[in-house]
């Protein structure tokens, strides 16, 4: 679990906000990733990735009261996720996370989660 003050330290809501939009302007063109959405508007996704994101570092529990437990693993499943699209996201998230200025103390911890979390979501190794 994060710090609790994670969410306010690195400027709340605008630097989740930052970071998942410029992630997500990365997937519209990602030519591995962009097929991978299911819906054409990217905006309903966007919003539930930045909730959760806002959630887990200690900011306000919108995700949770609106889709429940985050159960991310089981909510990837029905996506085709090896290295490829691990790759893929990594390289997009990483493009939002270089759109803001953190400390580089809070960048390891932000990014050593990303790469976790981008890796324990893969359910296929092809
Ligand atoms: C949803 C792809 C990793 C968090 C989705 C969706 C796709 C996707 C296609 C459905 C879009 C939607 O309608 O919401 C991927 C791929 C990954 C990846 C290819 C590569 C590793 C991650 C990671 C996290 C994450 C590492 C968290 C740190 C979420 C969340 C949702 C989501 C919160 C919405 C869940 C919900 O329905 O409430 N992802 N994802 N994803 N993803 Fe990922």
């Amino acid at each position: 679990t994060p710090p609790e003050n994670f969410y306010e330290a690195v400027g709340g809501y605008e630097t989740f906000h930052k970071i998942v939009a410029v992630f997500y302007q990365e997937v519209a063109d990602d030519p591995v990733l962009r097929p991978l959405y299911p819906e054409e508007d990217l905006g309903p996704a966007e919003e539930r990735f930045r909730l959760f994101l806002m959630q887990y570092w200690g900011g306000p529990h919108t995700y949770s009261d609106n889709r429940g437990h985050p159960r991310l693993r089981m909510r990837h499943a029905p996506f085709v996720i090896g290295p490829a699209e691990r790759d893929a996201w990594l390289r997009c998230i990483k493009v939002g996370v270089d759109a803001v200025d953190l400390s580089p103390e809070h960048r390891k911890q932000l990014w050593a989660y990303l790469e976790m979390a981008a890796n324990s979501m893969m359910n296929a190794w092809v």
